[in-house]
């Protein structure tokens, strides 16, 4: 079992947005997926019950509590765990970097995002815990310098998955209907990037998987299902 968190300070980035849309793209490629959700904020939780489909299941838990039930869930066999934290330093993102075999960071492609990132890769680089941004909410029209320099500042800064996600409104209409993007536009472009998304994460945790991962419970994720 994986365990995958969204972190990043900043309010607003498209940790929630992402998340979802990543977690029903994930059991849609047959993983048994999960979203764990420690917002008090409670995005996450309050999109699953806009939902009428089961998976992937959301647990809206206390962070005191998110060791407890990553044990369960490996028990029960699950193979992938995404958590989706607050937007601001707190126990809550603490504990799911430190319970994460990787940890994801939304950015858009801004200076006031990229800037406001800097305590979350302190953070991270401190504790040795492999990471990524994820450029959100890039421009669709002609301002693709922005996301261009963006892409260079990011890949300095650490690592960049390289597939970057547009702004696009499918995002919060599904938000708001209870659905992933690939749900809710399944043939639109946000779904494509998120599909995208979804195969980088995959292929990078099995490369960790490979290289840097002592995973006690050697449960690699079964991602012949990607492939
Ligand atoms: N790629 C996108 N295209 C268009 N809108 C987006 C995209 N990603 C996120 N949004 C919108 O941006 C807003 C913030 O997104 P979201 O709630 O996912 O951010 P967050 O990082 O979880 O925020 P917080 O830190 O408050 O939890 C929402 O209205 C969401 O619908
Ligand atoms: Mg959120």
């Amino acid at each position: 079992m994986k365990i995958v968190s969204f972190v990043t300070q900043k309010g607003g980035t498209g940790k929630s947005s992402l998340a979802v849309s990543l977690a029903v793209a994930a059991a849609e490629s047959g993983l048994k997926a999960v979203l764990i959700d420690i917002d008090p904020q409670s995005t996450a939780e309050e999109w699953y019950k806009r939902r009428t489909a089961e998976a992937p299941a959301v647990h809206s838990i206390s962070w005191a509590n998110l060791s407890s039930r990553l044990y369960r869930l490996r028990q029960q066999g699950y193979d992938l765990v995404i958590v989706d934290t607050p937007g601001a330093e707190s126990h809550a993102a603490s504990e799911a970097m430190k319970e994460a075999h990787f940890c994801l960071l939304p950015v858009r492609p801004s200076v006031a995002d990229i800037e406001a990132s800097a305590p979350t890769v302190r953070h991270l680089n401190e504790n040795a815990k492999p990471f990524a941004f994820v450029l959100n909410q890039c421009p669709t029209g002609g301002r693709t310098s922005r996301t261009a320099n963006a892409r260079m500042t990011l890949q300095l800064l650490g690592g960049l998955c390289d597939p970057t996600v547009a702004h696009r409104s499918d995002h919060v209409d599904a938000l708001a209907a209870g659905l992933g993007v690939t749900e809710f536009s399944p043939y639109g472009k946000a779904a494509d990037e998120i599909r995208a998304v979804l195969q980088w994460l995959t292929a990078r945790l099995r490369r960790l998987d490979a290289t840097e991962i002592a995973d006690d419970e050697g449960g690699a994720i079964p991602l012949s299902a990607m492939s």
